[in-house]
């Protein structure tokens, strides 16, 4: 079993989406989950209320993942709230698509800063706290792997860093008996991408399974990867994308 009782996790982006389901489901494998959000308050707080419905502890914390200094106190904050850190899980994310040449470089700083400098500083300050066994899982795109459309220049550019992060922190971590991963999700039910959305058709002919994954899905996927039963898997990318990259 992959029990997590005893356990406390971090997970950006927590408030709705892929982030609130991989709370649920932490939380539901005995982990107090801390979660932060940017603008959700009312969403960050009635997940709060289904941790603690759970019976395990919950903790939001607002922290805008474009602010370094915000990514790492959200770390601490955890820690000083909940007692440790054993599951740190960067998951907030942003969607910007259009034409390459429309990004102007606030935006780009911006998605860089929330996928890619976010994760790193959330990561440091995560050592100062996870032991043997602690878990850094990160949640990346199928679509870094394969650009199945237009628009996607600077999503790719701000994700796809999290693949080689991923492989050399799980080489300087291991040692130390952390493990390290990605999960690239496809096409997801969420506010992001909806399945019933203007897009949804145009990703769907890409699909062999011919169906948006559910919030839950990808969060099994971490949550597997988060507990002991994924003690030997590091500096993996698991994709959840219903084949549409195979
Ligand atoms: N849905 C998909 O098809 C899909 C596919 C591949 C990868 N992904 C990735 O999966 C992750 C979750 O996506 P989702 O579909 O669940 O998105 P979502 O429904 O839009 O939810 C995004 C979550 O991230 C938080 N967030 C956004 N900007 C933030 C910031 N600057 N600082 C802190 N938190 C922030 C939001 O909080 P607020 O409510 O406070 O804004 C919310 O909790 C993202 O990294 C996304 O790129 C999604």
């Amino acid at each position: 079993m992959n029990d997590l009782t005893g356990t406390v996790a971090l997970v950006t982006g927590g408030s709705r989406g892929i982030g609130a389901a991989i709370v649920r489901r932490l939380a539901a494998a005995g982990a107090d989950v801390g979660l932060t959000y940017h603008t959700g308050e009312e969403n960050a707080h009635k997940m709060v209320a289904e941790v603690e419905a759970l019976g395990r502890r919950g903790l939001t914390v607002r922290a805008d993942s474009a602010d370094a200094g915000a990514a790492a106190s959200a770390v601490h904050r955890t820690v000083e709230e909940l007692g440790r850190l054993d599951i740190l899980v960067n998951n907030a994310g942003i969607f910007p698509a259009k034409p390459f040449e429309e990004f102007t470089v606030d935006e780009i700083d911006r998605a860089l800063h929330i996928h890619s400098r976010a994760p790193f500083v959330a990561a440091q300050a995560a050592m100062a706290h996870l032991g043997a066994g602690g878990r850094i899982v990160s949640i990346g795109s199928n679509l870094t792997d394969r650009a199945l459309f237009g628009g996607l220049s600077l999503y790719n550019l701000s994700k796809s860093a999290l693949n080689g992060f991923t492989k050399a922190l799980a080489r300087e971590l291991g040692p130390r008996g952390i493990t390290v991963n990605l999960v690239q999700p496809g096409s997801t039910d969420t506010d992001m991408n909806p399945a019933d959305g203007d897009h949804a058709a145009q990703q769907l002919q890409f699909n062999p399974l011919g169906r948006y994954a559910r919030p839950e899905d990808v969060a099994a996927t971490v949550a597997f990867l988060a507990g002991p039963e994924g003690r030997s898997i590091n500096g993996a990318t698991l994709t959840v994308d219903s084949g549409t990259n195979a």
